[in-house]
């Protein structure tokens, strides 16, 4: 049975209401769902009284229709009897301000009070549910995140520097601290980096980026601790933002859960557009599934507009379906939407759910509905499945923290980059997976490598193995520039991928917005692509033992190099100087793609997004229109689409708006 349901909140709502709801969710083919994640008001009511009746009462109704559950720890919201009590609880933000009650996530993660406070709430929540048959597994908190300032964090971030320095004198020097007379005599000296403070020492920033993140990976330990000493049947997992988020280093959070699951919203208040760009959900899930290799779930699924202050455009329909079917396409291995029924209360009254306020079911209940009646019917085939991919992007936390330090270019964001070279693969059909700069990469035939600002040793040693075994590498500008404690090389850039890539960064320019050079093609290959655009940055290079892919035309470096490719060992390393615009990306692509040979799944129209699933011998397509018109697509040979009609599809099929099929060859 592939995992399928919705998150609840039954505690919004009066009991009698429940069994209609458990009967509308049975109805909609829903099989799980998660309960009690922001409920520890009701579920300790005071201090050390504990209440589950209700929980257990919510839980027994939704087995009544086979239902199980999901149990979220409510420790992204603690109650108000917590904090009044205990105000230095509260985080301090990074413009040195406590935070006052009346959100979620107001906690210090390092506070030892609260986790006293979450141990006796998780404890008293596993101890009664271990063995219950209708929780399957557990969420930790909610949405990790947020750096905290306190007094507290500051204490606990000289300790994790004493842990990772040993010396003041070794913490001194990789800092760099003698510039403005920063040297530190005592651990109990060393600030953290809040506004209050100026923009600071980059070291120190970068290892408070660390800490922060590290804060969130040991708080939630401590819960997963308490968990797994009482119950093995229980899975446990985190829901994480996706791709996008960037304050904590997922590959460390991932590492001891059993399952990666992630909160999939492509139209919210916060981004407030007619048009999506599919690639952003698509690069998501592929972040997410790359963390541990594994197939996720999404535990949030939009259901119906995102808001808060302001509603945001209503999903048209099909884009349900066809949201929660592009997870599936990319590894999701089970989908929660949120939420069941829109709130009438409180911060999230326009975030809405399946059900309107009034509790009707409309015309998106059914959508839902249909996914649930096709996963019935296709949802064991699929779950079997695996995403295989020959194309790796690095994702480095380490330099996107070190970027959020200095972008270097006011135009520059690590994010957007990485997604706009995702994106010119994504429109290929080409699947790539998101790995950390560390993971063995022999089973790649082409490894992107968004600027590895800073570079360890380690990181540098992963990719000259990898060339030299036959890989081809693409680096880009501002790469080997730091080391681990963010101080800039002391060597020619790209530092410790200068020899791998044979070229040698002898000058670099910081180009205002709206300055652009033209770039020439220098390979037979490219001769009629048409020229390209370097923005923001543009590296001067001088080759060594590299040939010139590319050259600039325009201002004092006219005629010099921006994009090398250097063979070395039985690979080639690409080195890329500039950032290009979208058609840049695409013809980079393109001939990367004919270089390495790596697979499209199926060449289709623009906005047609082919995936693979394989197991085995057995191959799944999906086939997602995101566009507004019905689109064509040459199948080459015969299918069947595992959600639709037995007889096979053949030739050129006609896809209606926002369709989707899953096809698999027909003997
Ligand atoms: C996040 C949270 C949910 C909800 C939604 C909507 O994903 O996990 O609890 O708040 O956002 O804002
Ligand atoms: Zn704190």
């Amino acid at each position: 049975m592939y995992p399928f349901g919705v998150d609840y909140y039954p505690e919004h709502w009066p009991e009698e209401r429940w069994p209609i709801d458990a009967q509308l969710m049975a109805e909609a083919g829903f099989n799980i769902v998660r309960l009690a994640e922001f409920a520890w008001s009701r579920l300790e009511p005071q201090e050390g009284r504990f209440d589950f009746a209700w929980l257990d009462r919510a839980i027994e109704v939704l087995a009544a229709h086979s239902i199980r559950v999901i149990l979220g720890t409510p420790t992204a919201s603690p109650p108000p009897w917590l904090m009044q009590a205990h105000p230095d609880l509260y985080r301090v933000d990074d413009q040195g301000r406590r935070l006052t009650f009346g959100n979620r996530r107001e906690y210090c993660p390092n506070h030892p009070l609260y986790h006293d406070y979450t141990r006796a709430i998780v404890t008293a929540m596993v101890e009664h549910y271990a063995e219950h048959a209708g929780v399957v597994g557990w969420q930790i908190d909610n949405e990790f995140g947020d750096r905290c300032y306190c007094p507290v964090c500051r204490s606990a971030f000289q300790s994790w520097l004493q842990n990772r320095y040993a010396t003041l004198d070794t913490l001194n020097s990789a800092w760099g601290t003698i510039f403005w007379s920063h040297v530190y005599t005592d651990w109990s000296q060393i600030p953290v980096p809040a506004a209050t403070g100026g923009s600071p020492n980059p070291g120190l920033a970068l290892d408070y980026d660390r800490f922060a993140s590290d804060s969130y990976v040991a708080y939630q330990q401590l819960q997963i601790d308490i968990l797994r000493r009482r119950t093995a049947r229980q899975f446990v997992t985190h829901n994480l933002m996706g791709f996008k988020y960037d304050k904590i280093n997922y590959y460390d959070l991932a590492r001891s859960l059993d399952l990666v699951s992630w909160d999939n919203y492509p139209r919210t208040q916060w981004s407030f557009t007619a048009g999506i760009d599919p690639s952003g959900p698509a690069l998501a899930a592929a972040t997410m599934y790359g963390l541990k290799g594994q197939p996720f779930w999404v535990m949030e699924q939009q259901a119906g507009p995102g808001g808060w202050e302001l509603v945001s455009v209503m999903p048209r329909p099909g884009e349900l379906r066809l949201w929660a079917y592009q997870q599936i396409a990319h590894g999701a291995g089970g989908l929660v939407f949120f939420r069941w029924r829109t709130a009438r209360y409180g911060t999230e009254q326009y975030w809405h759910g399946l059900l309107e306020h009034d509790a009707r079911p409309g015309r998106r209940y059914a959508e839902v509905a249909r996914l649930g009646a096709e996963l019935r019917q296709a949802g064991e085939q699929i779950q079997e499945t695996r995403v295989e991919t020959q194309v790796a992007m690095l994702l480095s936390y380490d330099s996107r923290f070190a970027f959020q330090i200095q972008p270097n270019n006011p135009g520059y964001s690590y994010a957007e980059h990485f997604q706009a070279v995702y994106r010119a693969f994504h429109e290929r059909n080409v699947a790539v997976a998101v790995v950390d700069a560390t993971a063995d990469l022999s089973g790649y035939r082409l490894v992107l490598a968004p600027p590895l600002y800073v570079l360890s040793p380690a990181v540098a040693t992963n990719l000259e193995s990898y060339v030299r075994a036959g890989g081809t590498l693409v680096c880009f500008f501002r790469s080997g520039v730091k080391d681990e404690a963010n101080a800039v090389v002391n060597r020619p850039l790209p530092g410790l991928l200068a020899e791998l890539c044979g070229v040698d960064v002898t000058s670099y320019d910081s180009l205002p917005a709206g300055v652009e050079n033209s770039l020439e093609w220098g390979v037979p290959e490219l001769a009629h692509a048409a020229p390209g655009i370097g923005r923001a940055w543009a590296d001067i290079l001088t080759p060594g033992s590299a040939e010139v892919i590319a050259r600039y035309t325009q201002d004092y470096y006219a005629g010099q190099p921006a994009i090398t490719r250097n063979r070395y060992g039985s690979g080639s390393a690409v080195y890329i100087g500039t950032i290009g615009d979208s058609a840049t990306h695409a013809t980079l692509a393109d001939w990367l793609i004919a270089q390495t040979g790596v697979p499209v799944a199926l060449t289709a129209p623009a906005g047609v997004e082919v995936t693979a699933r394989n197991h085995g011998t057995r191959r799944l397509l999906f086939v997602l229109n995101h566009t507004e018109l019905p689109q064509e697509v040459k199948l080459g040979r015969a299918y069947h689409n595992l959600i639709g009609e037995p007889t096979p599809l053949e030739g050129t099929l006609t896809l209606a708006p926002r369709d989707v099929l899953i096809l698999e060859k027909a003997e």
